[in-house]
């Protein structure tokens, strides 16, 4: 694990190299709750495990990478529109001996929906609330899928970075964290009006059959995963990317205080930290 200090703060979007560093991170620090949801995709398919999966919206590959590793018979596809994550996942896949396992397909999935062969399984995770018709994609998936195939939904709630902070950090006035996620979660409703929907609702409408809906109330307390500190100051930095002309200057220079890599007070040396956050899944079959 390298000690690099990068300094600059990512802007939110898809294109950049600190979301990729943000999903991997994510990955590895909420690996047990990927682990019951894999778990939960294999009580689904036990009887016929998936031979074919398609990865909607892949990133840096945590889905498929992971499923591929669960159903070793498994050949994977992983679209994105973001050529970045592609090559990223691809160099991901090689390096755990998966890559003559998995393909990748770019593509952006307002404007395209490849033709991939019948498909067994369907992962979506964190990816159907950035769609802008999600009732089009989903009758895609629909058609795509063998009849008894299985679609997973995997979604954040309206505040989706998790929370790392306890209450108390603030200068002067507590609560920090929260009205950072306040002010983030203005600005959601207005650019992704989806997060945090209920996707039963279009799933039934497309033709599937909710199976399962689970929710997850993510509460990690320590002896935190080595990367939390890492995975918090990547959060918090594109956080403050979000709502740095909103917030008031002393919040902010809190806020700076805590990103420093260096200072006493930075996130990677606290040892208070904790990961709060809620994710549901949608397992959907299509009859
Ligand atoms: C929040 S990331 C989730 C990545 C991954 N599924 C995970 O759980 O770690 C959302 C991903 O969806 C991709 N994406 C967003 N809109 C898309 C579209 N219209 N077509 C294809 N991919 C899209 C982004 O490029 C990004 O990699």
């Amino acid at each position: 694990m390298g000690n690099h200090h990068h300094h600059h703060h990512a802007t939110a979007g898809h294109d950049d190299p600190g979301m990729a560093e943000l999903l991997d991170l994510d990955a590895e620090v909420l690996r047990d709750h990927l682990t019951e949801v894999t778990d939960l995709v294999g009580e689904l398919t036990a009887d016929a495990p998936p031979r074919v999966i398609l990865d909607l919206g892949s990133g840096t590959g945590t889905g498929i990478l992971t499923l591929l590793r669960r159903f070793g018979d498994a050949e994977g596809i992983a679209l994105d529109m973001d050529e970045r994550m592609l090559r990223h996942l691809a160099d991901r896949a090689d390096a755990l001996g998966l890559g003559r396992r998995v393909r990748t397909v770019q593509a952006d999935l307002d404007t395209t929906w490849p033709s991939f062969g019948a498909v067994d399984l369907v992962w979506a995770s964190a990816s159907m609330h950035h769609v802008a018709d999600p009732g089009r994609v989903l009758a895609d998936v629909h058609a795509t899928l063998r009849p008894g195939g299985l679609l997973a939904v995997l979604e954040m709630d309206a505040l989706p970075m998790p929370r790392f902070l306890p209450d108390d950090v603030g200068v002067g006035r507590p609560g920090l964290e929260a009205r950072c996620h306040a002010l983030l979660a203005e600005q959601r409703a207005e650019h992704m009006p989806l997060l945090g929907s209920d996707w039963g609702v279009p799933l039934s409408e497309a033709g599937f059959t909710v199976e399962a809906k689970r929710t997850f109330a993510i509460d990690l307390r320590p002896p935190l995963p080595a990367e939390t500190g890492r995975y918090a100051q990547a959060t918090l930095r594109r956080i403050r990317s979000g709502v740095e002309d909103h917030l008031d200057p002393d919040d902010l220079s809190t806020l700076d205080t805590l990103l420093n890599g260096d200072g006493p007070e930075s996130v990677l040396r606290r040892t208070d930290l904790t990961v709060r956050t809620t994710r549901t899944a949608w397992m959907a079959r299509r009859p």
